[in-house]
């Protein structure tokens, strides 16, 4: 027979509260806990964004412990190989377009050839199954790093970029991509972008806008990837951050204005960037809208937790988890994660589309 359970010496006689009503009660058992788990994590959630240059040697991003800039020809297939083997099944791609490929205006961003649309072939190529996200902005092609045309007195020109914007995103379409993402945060983006794939017969390829894109700090590792940060220019003035278009962190109802005009204009996913520090917002838009919710959890998220991990100061797998969790918790079905591939690893080895057991068992 089981040990009959023993409390410590010195515990206070027994003096039943008259409580009714006791949450304990669903928490007592796994079995429980699992039953009334209202938000799962699985790797179907989940895009993997990955960076490509020209050459063929993986290099590390220093900012990003794990990730690298892969070759656009093996090492980024290789990649997307690795993640499909653990359920990971959306990528987005990123290009790190070469110096002398840069111009005031950024054009090698609709090159048929550019690294971004062979990234998207090659992949397409190799795994038809997997669906490609791209990013429609021009900082990682203009030589002043800034997602819109700049002006010699600093004036990002709205009207003038959207017609990039739209050659980029139809030479993307035209590359195999399945949906587009316009990161630039431009006004009336989403409507000239749907009219631009139609035009050119892409009815079915989709638009995951950054709908809510703030001007965040927590870019900065992302930037050093790219080699994107917005540059001065002799004679010019450039803006140092990108407060013009993206948004205020102090700002939530101008998110619901932004999600209204994106839904209104076409928008097929609307993405909240970054992502654990903007979970009201991930909210507010999943209560506004009944379109599918994305969010970011970029680049600066990863190295803060990477970092911690690396210092052995929060456990990894839990703390990873559970910051995933709490997106999905917020209202969105879609995390743009580059712990995607460690991520759906973990979940599986803990059992797959289990994650009430997965969290527990870690
Ligand atoms: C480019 C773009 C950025 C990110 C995604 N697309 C950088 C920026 O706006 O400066 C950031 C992603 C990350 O930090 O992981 N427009």
């Amino acid at each position: 027979a089981p040990a009959k359970p023993r409390v410590p010496e010195g515990t206070p006689a027994k003096h039943p509260m008259s409580i009714r009503k006791r949450p304990r009660r669903n928490r007592r058992s796994p079995v429980l806990r699992e039953m009334v788990q209202e938000t799962t994590l699985t790797a179907a959630n989940f895009i993997l964004p990955l960076f490509v240059h020209e050459g063929s040697e993986s290099i590390p991003i220093s900012s990003m412990p794990g990730v690298s800039r892969l070759g656009v020809d093996t090492g980024l297939l290789d990649a997307v190989g690795e993640a499909v083997k653990v359920g990971v099944k959306s990528v987005v791609l990123f290009p790190k377009t070469p110096d002398e490929l840069k111009t005031a205006t950024g054009e090698e961003a609709f090159n048929p050839n550019g690294l971004a649309q062979r990234a998207i072939r090659n992949v397409k190529r190799a795994f038809p199954e997997v669906v490609v996200y791209t990013d429609v902005a021009l900082d990682p092609y203009n030589t002043l790093g800034h997602d819109g045309i700049v002006r010699s007195d600093g004036v990002i020109l709205n009207d003038e970029t959207i017609n990039y914007l739209c050659k980029q995103a139809v030479s993307q379409a035209e590359a195999g991509a399945d949906f587009v993402s316009p990161s630039d945060m431009m006004d009336g983006r989403v409507g000239a972008l749907r009219d631009a794939l139609d035009a050119a017969g892409f009815t079915d390829v989709g638009i995951m806008s950054y709908s809510a894109k703030y001007n965040s700090a927590f870019y900065g590792p992302f930037r050093e990837a790219l080699d994107s940060a917005p540059a001065g220019l002799e004679g010019w003035t450039v803006p140092s951050d990108k407060a013009t278009y993206q948004q205020s962190p102090a700002n939530y109802r101008e998110a619901l204005l932004e999600a209204a005009l994106d839904e209104e204009e076409g928008a097929d996913i609307m993405m909240v960037k970054p992502g654990l520090p903007y979970l009201d917002v991930i909210k507010g838009l999943s209560d506004q809208s009944n379109l599918p919710i994305a969010a970011y959890h970029v680049s600066g998220e990863y190295a803060m937790l990477k970092a911690a991990a690396l210092n052995g100061w929060v456990d990894e797998k839990r703390a990873v988890l559970e910051a995933l969790m709490c997106i999905r918790r917020a209202g969105a079905s879609v995390i743009l994660t580059y712990y995607a591939v460690q991520a759906a690893k973990w979940l599986q080895l803990n059992r797959e589309f289990d994650s009430a057991a997965a969290m527990a068992a870690i």
